[in-house]
């Protein structure tokens, strides 16, 4: 087990330097391939349907622009590291690599920005990612990746272009076989119009990557209830369905903390009279817990391609390196040894975890 998050924590690690060293170039041939190998999470659905609050619930923390209309106009992609415990939590962004934010509402702040610098104040959307680490001893080791949401029609000021444009942009993330996609529906809208659900039929027909999310569970009619969904009667999927009860916008108005509003999410689900006796499977902290366990074992099924190119990678910086000798650039240098560091690291572990996995094995 321990081996096991170990290894998670440093495929992690990997990722995230893969993408320090962005457009730098070097690392020969596999070091694309390899990030294409790992596995992330990208949240998917309709404008509003709460794709941003889910994401805040996996987290456990305040830190995302979130509110009617579109917000969320550039990609982000969240890295979650796994710290030791007493670390102060704080998150970086790839863009300014020397800041610590412990300031989360700083960590919104930053983002907005960073979205107008790109689009203007216009609601206009760019597809270029904006990068974002959370390293806290509270999270689990995870990729995810925000998106702007779906939309059928463009609003004013928009280029009629934008609906076109984001479902482009959003299939060019969940059409990848190793993105998990978490569908969002919300409880108050016809599943049988989601688009999220649609696009994800679309990329995964078998339904092996998809983990449907219906939230706005409290909006719902009286006297109607989703259970014919959330016990997956109504479109089946092969994980199980999760209901959540995110924040209103009310509640984000009035300044709801996370511990609150996760209590009153509990709350909802334990003293429903319709979903009392789901309530063990619902809600943002099961979620987290089923994304992390499926993503474990995605990475240990695949642990054997993951580490034949993690070896291709070692082999091939291991060249770069000599052959680039002093001459390299320091920033790309530097970030290409610690990629080295890192699959060697992994690389060692790799081997304890199968020489300790087979009994009477060991030397
Ligand atoms: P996104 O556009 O899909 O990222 O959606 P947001 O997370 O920004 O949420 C849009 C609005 O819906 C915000 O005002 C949220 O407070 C509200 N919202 C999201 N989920 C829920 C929910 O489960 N219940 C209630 N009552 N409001 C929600
Ligand atoms: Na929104
Ligand atoms: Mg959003």
């Amino acid at each position: 087990m321990a081996t096991m998050e170990s290894l998670i924590g440093l495929v992690n690690r990997i990722q995230r330097a893969c993408t320090v060293l962005g457009d730098h170039g070097g690392g020969g041939a596999a070091l694309p391939t390899l990030w294409e190998a790992l596995p992330s999470v990208a949240v998917v659905g309709g404008q509003s349907s709460g794709k941003s609050s889910v994401l805040e619930s996996i987290v456990g923390r305040d830190f995302l622009p979130r509110g009617s209309g579109i917000v969320t106009r550039r990609p982000l992609v969240l890295q979650l590291h796994k710290t030791e415990s007493g670390i102060q939590e704080y998150a970086e962004f790839l863009h300014l690599p020397k800041r610590r934010f412990t300031d989360f509402s700083m960590v919104r702040n930053e983002i907005q920005d960073e979205t107008d610098r790109l689009t203007g104040k216009s609601k206009q959307i760019s597809p270029i990612p904006i990068h974002l680490s959370i390293f806290s001893p509270n999270v689990v080791n995870l990729t995810l990746i925000d998106l702007p949401g779906l939309t059928k029609v463009a609003v004013e000021g928009q280029p009629e272009s934008i609906v076109h444009d984001i479902e482009t942009m959003v299939r060019s993330y969940v059409e990848k076989p190793n993105c998990i996609i978490l569908a969002i529906t919300p409880a108050n809208q016809d599943i049988a119009t989601s688009d999220s659900i649609k696009l994800a039929r679309e990329v995964d027909p078998s339904g092996e990557r998809t983990f449907g999310v219906l939230t706005k569970l409290d909006l719902m009619d009286k006297g109607t209830n989703a259970i014919e969904v959330l016990e997956g009667r109504s479109y089946r999927l092969q994980h199980p369905w999760v209901g959540i009860v995110n924040r209103s916008q009310a509640d984000i108005n009035k300044n709801v903390d996370m511990i609150f509003a996760r209590r009153k999410e509990r709350e909802f689900f334990a003293t429903s009279a319709e979903y009392g006796h789901l309530a063990s499977k619902m809600g943002s902290e099961y979620l987290a817990k089923l994304l992390s366990k499926h993503l474990e074992s995605v990475i240990r099924a695949r642990l054997p391609d993951i580490t034949s190119l993690i070896n291709k990678t070692i082999d091939e910086l291991e060249a770069e390196l000599n052959h680039l000798g002093r001459s390299v650039a320091a920033d790309a240098g530097a970030q290409l040894y610690t990629i080295l560091e890192l699959c060697r690291a992994f690389d060692r572990i790799f081997k304890e975890h199968l020489e300790g996995g087979r009994p009477g094995g060991a030397r």
